[in-house]
């Protein structure tokens, strides 16, 4: 039950992005609404950690399945690439107009990586203990 809802809010945060995506040109809501996205998304990693030590279950790498290292690996990716997207956002913010490319490269990126993270979380369950 605990998993259903967090994959739930997990699905919303990726519509989220999407969603953010559509409104790239309207910088205020745009900004907005992927800060949104991306404090849920540091929130749900909480959940999942304070709910069954997932820290602790993931850094014992040797012994889990190699999918669940497979979602891990892109989940901590995506949230680097967040911190990314934060960087390249207020350059542009700031003036620096040719860090666009770099930033809508980026935030590509990012989307992919986020709906592999959604999609590789389905293979990631393990029974709990
Ligand atoms: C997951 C997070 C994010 C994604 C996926 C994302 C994605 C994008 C995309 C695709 C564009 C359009 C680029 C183009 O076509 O030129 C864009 C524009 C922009 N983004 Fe983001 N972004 C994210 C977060 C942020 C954040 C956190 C900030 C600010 C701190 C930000 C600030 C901007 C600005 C200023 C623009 C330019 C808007 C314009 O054309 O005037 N973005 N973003």
């Amino acid at each position: 039950m605990e998993t259903i809802i967090m994959q739930i809010q997990s699905l919303c945060i990726v519509l989220l992005i999407i969603l953010g995506i559509r409104f790239k040109r309207e910088t205020k809501k745009h900004i907005k609404i992927m800060l949104f996205a991306i404090t849920w998304d540091i929130l749900l990693i909480l959940q999942i950690e304070l709910s069954r030590s997932a820290i602790l279950k993931a850094s014992k790498a040797a012994s889990n399945p190699m999918m669940l290292n497979i979602h891990v690996s892109i989940a901590i990716l995506t949230v680097v690439f967040y911190l990314l997207m934060g960087i390249t956002g207020r350059k542009i913010l700031k003036g620096q107009l040719e860090m666009k490319t770099k930033h809508k490269f980026l935030g590509y990126s990012t989307l992919a990586l986020r709906i592999l993270t959604f999609v590789t979380s389905f293979w990631a369950v393990t029974p709990k203990v």
